[in-house]
């Protein structure tokens, strides 16, 4: 398990704003392992969703190596990156993003059509993905009938859709009450202990952030590594326990 599934290297971001530029990502290195469930946190505009996105490849590097396995995506033509968007990463959203005129099996199985599954699996696999977020018996509700905590927990069956190498998690818990964030946030816990999903989640919410194996910290540009590493509390060592008991 301990294969690299990103690996960033010197990585600057600069936006140019007529004015002055601005840069929020300047130089920044990190690495993550197949697996893992990180957490980044970081004061508003320091870069979090800059970074999330370069990742998601909906954003270009302006300099720098960013590695989805072992595949530069910095130096993709956006011809190839959409297929490395498409496949490898699963994206949750704060505010959900669910296409409103779609049921949450018809969200979930979207993401499966564009990527050329058959219909007769894109249904089968978008129940089975429900079931997993506890939604069976709601699986013809539009986004409009389901709580926003369910809305979350569609997204996330829709990011999983693909079998992503990474699920990208802005804020996800940002637009949810204090039991909906407890929800989903166990949810994201689970499936990284249990099917070893590699998730990097960016919160406000140091709560929230604890579930994660590590917690890094973005600012002035970097990843500032003051993760508490692994001590008896931490979710890494509940995650060894949890591996025993299954
Ligand atoms: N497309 C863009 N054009 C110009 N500047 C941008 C663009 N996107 C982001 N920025 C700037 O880059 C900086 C980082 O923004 P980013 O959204 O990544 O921060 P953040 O850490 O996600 O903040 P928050 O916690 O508020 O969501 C900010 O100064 C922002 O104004
Ligand atoms: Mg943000």
């Amino acid at each position: 398990m301990n294969e690299l599934v990103l690996k960033i290297e010197n990585l600057t971001k600069t936006y140019k704003l007529s004015k002055r530029d601005v840069q929020p990502l300047i130089d920044l290195n990190l690495e993550v392992k197949r697996g893992e469930f990180t957490a980044i946190m970081g004061p508003s505009g320091s870069g979090k969703t800059t970074l999330l996105n370069i990742i998601g490849c909906i954003d270009k590097p302006t300099s720098g190596t960013v590695l989805i396995d072992n595949i530069d995506i910095a130096r993709l033509p956006e011809s190839q990156l959409y297929k490395i968007r498409r496949d490898k990463i699963g994206f949750i959203f704060q505010n959900f993003n669910l296409l409103p005129y779609l049921n949450a099996r018809e969200n979930v199985e979207l993401a499966m059509e564009l990527s050329g599954k058959f219909k007769g699996q894109r249904k089968q696999r978008a129940l089975e993905l429900l079931a997993m977020v506890g939604l069976s018996e709601r699986e013809q509700h539009r986004p409009q009938r389901l709580s926003q905590g369910e809305q979350q927990r569609v997204a996330i069956a829709r990011a999983l859709a693909n079998d992503p190498a990474i699920i990208l998690a802005d804020e996800p818990t940002g637009n949810l009450d204090k039991n909906s964030k407890e929800e989903i946030v166990k949810l994201l816990a689970n499936l990284n202990q249990k099917q070893g999903a590699t998730i990097i989640m960016v919160t406000h919410d140091e709560h929230i952030a604890a579930s994660a194996e590590r917690v890094l910290f973005l600012s002035d540009g970097k990843i500032q590594d003051k993760q508490a590493q692994k001590g008896d509390s931490s979710a890494a060592n509940r995650k060894q326990s949890s591996k025993v008991r299954m």
